[in-house]
Order: C-alpha cells, then sequence, then structure tokens
C-alpha cells in the first residue's frame, strides 16, 4: 500500500496502543512508547506503525510527504473534550471581582457571570460567533489538539440562541481541521424569568428543546450544570434521563463548588462523563468507579475561580475511576485554550504522572466523546491525526509549563499545522 505521509527517526513515539476503552489502573502504565519510531498513513487513516524502516510492502514515492522525528516526541492528536467554545463576548470585567474574593457563584447569582455571556450570545451574529469561535479553534490546534466537544448553554431560555451555537459549531466542524463533537446543554443556568419557578424551565427544556435538538440531529450529548443555586439534583436526573430517550448521552457538571452528590447522580444513570468533581464525595468516587463514569476534571477552572480546591485526582486513579483532562474553556471560569497547560496542572498541582496525563488527553479523552475506536491512539486503522512536539520526552512537556512545545500537526493525514 501506498504511504502518503511519513514521520521517521521518531525519538518518542507514544501510541497509547491497546484496547480502544479507557484506561485505568494498570493499564495506565503502558503508555506504548516507540524509540527511533516509523507512522505510515494512507490518506486519513494509519497504516503502519513501529520501529525502525517501513516494511517492503509500504510504498514512499516522491509524492509521500516526509517528516522528520528526530529529536521530536510524537504523540496522537489532543482531544479536549469538555469546552465551551462558541460564545459572545468575554468576561475580563470579573477580575476585579475576582481579586476582591467575590465567589463564583455570587457573581451568577446577581446576574452577572453567565448571565452575562447570555446576553453577548444573543446579541452576537452567527458570522460574528463563528469568527470568534473559529479564532480560538485556531490556537487549540496550534497547541496541538484535533478534536473537540463544545457546548451550548449561552442561549438558556432563548433557544434561538442555543441552536445557533449548535448551528455555529457544526459549520466550524465542516469547515475547520479540528473535529467538534456538539453536547446540548439549555440547562445551564435559571433564566431570570424563571427564579422563581425553575421547573417549567426544566418541563420546557424536556417537551420542546431536547426534541427538536435531536430532531435536527445537533447534538450527541446532553449536559446539565447540576449545582448549589442552579439545577438540582431531581432536576438534573430528570432532564438526562429525557435527552436519552431522544439519543443523546448524558454528561453532567457535577460537585463543582458544592458536594451535592453529582458524582452519585452520574454513576445512578451511568453518565458517559462527570465532569469538574471538585467537591465530589469518597462514595460518589467509588460508584463512578463501579459504573465506569469517565471523570472528566478541570484544573484551570480550579485555578481561575481561585479557591485552592482541585478535584482529588489521585484518589479516583487509585479508585480506579477513568481520567480525561480538559480546559472548559470558556469566558467566566477557564478563559484559556491552551490544553498543554492544563496538562502541566494535571500533573504540578492534582499530582497526575506523566503516563496518566498523556492518557487523560488521548485515549481517555476521545473515550469521553464516544471516539475511542476512532482517534485517541496511533494504531493501523485509526485516523490520522499526531502531534508532533519538539521535546525531547514527554515529561520536557509537561515540566516546562507555559509555553507551546508543538512542532507539527498532522489532521486527518494532512499538515494542519506547522
Ligand atoms: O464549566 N460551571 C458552569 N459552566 C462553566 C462556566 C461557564 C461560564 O462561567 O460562562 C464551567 O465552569
Ligand atoms: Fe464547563
Amino acid at each position: 500500500m501506498k504511504a502518503t505521509l511519513v514521520i521517521k527517526n521518531v525519538d518518542n513515539l507514544i501510541t497509547l496502543k491497546g484496547e480502544n476503552k479507557p484506561r485505568v489502573k494498570e493499564s495506565l502504565k503502558d503508555i506504548g512508547i516507540i524509540k527511533n519510531g516509523i507512522i505510515a498513513l494512507n490518506g486519513e487513516k494509519i497504516i503502519y506503525v513501529g520501529e525502525g524502516e517501513l516494511p517492503s510492502d509500504i510504498i514512499v514515492d516522491e509524492d509521500t510527504i516526509i517528516l522528520n522525528g528526530i529529536g521530536k516526541t510524537v504523540t496522537p492528536g489532543l482531544v479536549d473534550s469538555h469546552t465551551h467554545l462558541v460564545h459572545g463576548g468575554s468576561r475580563e470585567n470579573e477580575l476585579a471581582m475576582k481579586l476582591k474574593g467575590v465567589p463564583y457563584l455570587d457573581i451568577l447569582a446577581a446576574g452577572g457571570g453567565i448571565h452575562s455571556t447570555v446576553k453577548s450570545t444573543k446579541e452576537a451574529t452567527f458570522e460574528e460567533l463563528y469568527n470568534q469561535a473559529k479564532k480560538s479553534l485556531d490556537t487549540m490546534l496550534k497547541f496541538g489538539v484535533t478534536t473537540i466537544e463544545a457546548k451550548s448553554g449561552y442561549g438558556i431560555d432563548d433557544f434561538d440562541t442555543e441552536l445557533k451555537q449548535l448551528e455555529v459549531a457544526n459549520k466550524l466542524n465542516e469547515d475547520h481541521h479540528v473535529d467538534i463533537v456538539s453536547t446540548f446543554m439549555g440547562a445551564h443556568a435559571v433564566p431570570k424569568d424563571y427564579r422563581d419557578n425553575p421547573d417549567d424551565f426544566v418541563d420546557i427544556i424536556i417537551k420542546d428543546m431536547i426534541p427538536e435538538v435531536a430532531r435536527r440531529k445537533l447534538a450527541k450529548f446532553c449536559d446539565v450544570f447540576c449545582e448549589e443555586g442552579v439545577f438540582t439534583i431531581d432536576q438534573s436526573r430528570k432532564i438526562l434521563l429525557a435527552a436519552r430517550e431522544y439519543g443523546m448521552e448524558p454528561k453532567l457538571h457535577a460537585d463543582e463548588i458544592e458536594p451535592l452528590g453529582g458524582a452519585e447522580l452520574s454513576a445512578e444513570i451511568g453518565c458517559i462523563t462527570a465532569d469538574h468533581l471538585i467537591a465530589a464525595s469518597d462514595i460518589g468516587i467509588e460508584q463512578m468507579a463501579k459504573s465506569g463514569v469517565i471523570a472528566n476534571l478541570l484544573p484551570g477552572t480550579s485555578f481561575n475561580l481561585q479557591t485552592g480546591k482541585f478535584a482529588r485526582a489521585r484518589k479516583m486513579v487509585e479508585a480506579g475511576v477513568p481520567i480525561a483532562l480538559s480546559t472548559d474553556y470558556n469566558p467566566g471560569s477557564c478563559p484559556t485554550e491552551n490544553l498543554q497547560l492544563i496538562m502541566s496542572f494535571g500533573s504540578l498541582i492534582m499530582k497526575l504522572t506523566p503516563e496518566e496525563v498523556i492518557t487523560a488527553v488521548t485515549i481517555n479523552g476521545a473515550a469521553a466523546l464516544g471516539l475511542e475506536r476512532e482517534v485517541g491512539s496511533l494504531e493501523i486503522g485509526k485516523r490520522g491525526d499526531i502531534v508532533m512536539f519538539d521535546s525531547p520526552n514527554l515529561e520536557y512537556i509537561i515540566y516546562h509549563f507555559g509555553v507551546n512545545h508543538v512542532d507539527t500537526v498532522v489532521k486527518k493525514g494532512k499538515i494542519a499545522y506547522k
């Protein structure tokens, strides 16, 4: 078979080869490193991964693109499995309040926070939202990210804005190198008009919004912000079970600030992921391990919220919960597109090992989006999504933090960034 692109002489080829499922416990240790590695693609797909030279049945000719991996660490394309990519405006006006110690939920309760982004997103045209999100996607790609998740949730009761966000994500998925998987998150805040009767809004989400999002095939997942003063455990359960009836798999913003029992709920209903989990209980963590719910940890949010509290990642790893790491890119609690910084936080603050970190942003991130058979590892038949880091080893990428180590990004077999 002909190779259309080859990366050869790779100092550290990190394949994450294994079973196509989220990794826990023992399987976290072997990340499939090949020294002097070589990888060949035909079109969008990987056709060979090994050491040294290509076997003779793989044909290299003058059209084959050859990249040199000397001095490089090569990994699967990174997956950022939790973002609020599409939104209008920005919220640096909250910095002064944050520095004074005003809590995130107080800003929200006073009509700021998410509500102010709802206003900017409503006011923005499709093109404005598209251009702003495209700029962020370009940045993500430069940082080695080849697949992301993107949530709605800045329209809330203004359903047209929810749809507009999902349609922007859809269009960008068609136009941009980075693949986007969409999540419907109408239950992101209780709209001002429903403060006294939030259950009425929950009914609208269930009866009107979820069926329409499903009919238009605009989202693969449904998510709820289950939090003190936002949506309760019961409301979250109702919404997510309804979404599942319409084919949208449940995700949950769980125990981000208060220990409401979001981890327990995610295990009870079998969410694909529970995200944040800063205040998750011991029992919740055990239950997640039993049900196989992926913990999607977002240390950039803890950093930005300045509470000094981070998810108990080590406890989760030891309990056997699969871990993914994501940016949570959004204008209010984590305004960064830089997943490499989050990898450093995952290690330097949450004490994840380099092996656990790279797993969390590749195969486990892919599994957090139900894409573990297509992406997340470098194996024959998988998508040619590959990052070349200008780095002698994995540790260097994580330890030398805050800068971009990417040399080249290959997306579906094409050079998407160099
Ligand atoms: O994941 N917690 C709720 N949603 C986002 C923040 C959204 C915002 O503040 O705009 C989060 O932290
Ligand atoms: Fe979030």
